[in-house]
């Protein structure tokens, strides 16, 4: 049954033009992500009864191309066992689990547990990992009855599970966040799991929680396979607040081994949390795509939307780069996105003053030091510059952000490398995504101007090409 798949008003101040958002009450990570006959599934944190946090459920979507999304009812509700927090979805093709058959092969999705009673008491012990399958392409889902898979072994903050098919050892693989650390589980059937070893920081952190893994491998530019590990932390992004980060190493089927010590970065924004990617992507297609949540634990609850609260980042492709010795994962916009944009113009210095609210832009120069800047006419700006190889936006006075201390202020990033041949920009009414040099450097950021901003101006940019961006909702 097909719930709506209907327009938006206009007068919602801040709802997005081309992102993802529910389309009432409170939306946190993206879950289960996975795509099967023909149909890219969006599982996702859901709370339908108020614009906060509250009791978990899978709030569900499908789409034919990651852009236009169709909302359909709630996938899986909480029940005595507790909330439905984050994990994944994979497609059953064998029938490992025996929960369909061959023929009509199984969607399993592999999720937390959430105990409200349990953490109220005060034990640890509240959150376990319990599977739900579907024979329906996704449409209703049926819990496991010898739920849970994975109980709890006495760790308080033990969720996240992200299940892959792991070829070579010829068996299921879940990486799971256990406090600030990652264990690896293997299983033959989804049920039975194993555990394999753990991961950890060789130095101590205060990073907060670990979050959201995810675990994939990508094949850099010279042909050699290496395997990226995804680890949403709680606190100490590179803006502050929540921010993701990855690791690139090596694994067997049951242990982890990373090629580095330093922290790396998804992306260097403020609003870009608890990503993970799509499983079961066909061969032909052979992409690793990836979305994540649009907004930060430090604010999310009190940004100025009103009928609903947060959205997904634009989908996007991740790729492995090698640069000296180092591996680099870069993130662009899925090819997808050129079918909302309008066709481009060029524009030249002093042409600007758009009337736009979503588009997208593209500059195809080299740049030093260089700058746009975004207004309205209640002189509310925005500026994304790039001065002595660092990346400036200031959210200061981009309208709303007296909702929390967090919000308005200036956020730095160094880049990656010295020259600047690419530049993507894509603007809806409360956000904005930058791709630098073919997604090497990316940065997300939410904004709340009271009226749409246009570039009012630029430094250093002799021209750019411009795309307005159309609605995904009908
Ligand atoms: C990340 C997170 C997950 C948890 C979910 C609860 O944002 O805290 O660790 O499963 O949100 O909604």
């Amino acid at each position: 049954m097909v719930i709506d798949s209907i327009a938006v008003k206009a007068e919602e101040m801040y709802r997005p033009v081309f992102h993802f958002t529910p389309k009432e009450n409170w939306m946190n990570d993206p879950n289960g992500m996975v795509y099967y006959q023909g149909e890219y599934h969006l599982f996702y944190q859901y709370y339908p009864d108020d614009t906060v946090w509250g009791p978990m459920h899978w709030g569900h979507a499908v789409s034919k191309d990651m852009i236009h999304w169709q909302r359909l009812p709630i996938a899986i509700y909480p029940d005595e066992k507790g909330y439905i927090f984050s994990g994944s979805c994979v497609v059953d093709w064998n029938n490992t689990s025996g929960l369909g058959s061959k023929q009509n092969p199984p969607m399993i999705a592999i999720y937390t547990y959430h105990d409200p009673e349990g953490e109220k008491s005060g034990e640890i012990t509240f959150q376990s990992q319990a599977i739900a399958y579907s024979l329906d392409k996704g449409r209703t889902w049926s819990k496991y009855e010898g739920n849970p898979v994975i109980p709890n072994p006495g760790i308080r903050d033990f969720r996240d599970p992200k299940v892959i098919w792991h070829r070579e050892s010829k068996q299921w693989v879940m990486v799971l966040a256990v406090k600030d650390r990652i264990n690896f589980y293997s299983s033959k059937n989804l049920k039975d799991w194993q555990l394999e070893s753990e991961f950890k920081k060789q130095y101590e952190t205060d990073e907060g929680v670990w979050e959201c893994p995810d675990l994939f491998s990508l094949i850099d530019q010279d042909g050699h396979e290496k395997w990226v590990l995804l680890v949403s932390v709680n606190s100490k992004g590179p803006q502050g607040g929540s921010a993701t980060q990855y690791l690139v190493g090596n694994f067997d089927g049951n242990t982890f081994l990373p090629d580095h010590t330093e922290t790396k970065w998804v992306d260097f924004g403020a609003d870009n949390y608890a990503g993970v990617t799509f499983s079961d992507i066909p061969n032909v297609d052979g992409r690793r795509l990836f979305m994540g949540w649009m907004s930060n634990w430090q604010y999310a609850q009190v940004v100025p939307t009103e009928k609903w609260r947060s959205a997904m980042t634009i989908p996007r492709e991740l790729t492995l780069k090698k640069m000296g010795e180092k591996h680099l994962l870069c993130s662009k916009p899925v090819q997808e996105m050129e079918a909302i944009l309008k066709p481009s113009k060029r524009i030249t210095e002093n042409e600007y003053r758009s009337s736009q609210i979503s588009y997208a832009i593209e500059i195809d120069e080299t740049l030093t030091s260089a700058s746009i800047r975004f207004s309205n006419e209640l002189d509310e700006s925005f500026t994304i510059a790039i001065e002595n190889g660092e990346i400036v936006t200031d959210r200061t006075q981009a309208g709303k952000n007296t909702f929390s201390k967090d919000f308005g202020v200036i956020h730095k990033a160094q880049l990656p490398f010295k020259e600047i041949s690419n530049v993507k920009l894509f603007v809806d009414t409360s956000s904005v995504e930058l791709f630098v040099n073919d997604g090497a450097f990316v940065m997300t950021e939410l904004l709340f101007p009271t009226t749409p901003l246009s570039i009012i101006s630029t430094k250093g940019i002799h021209q750019f090409k411009f795309s307005a961006i159309q609605s995904i909702w009908k």
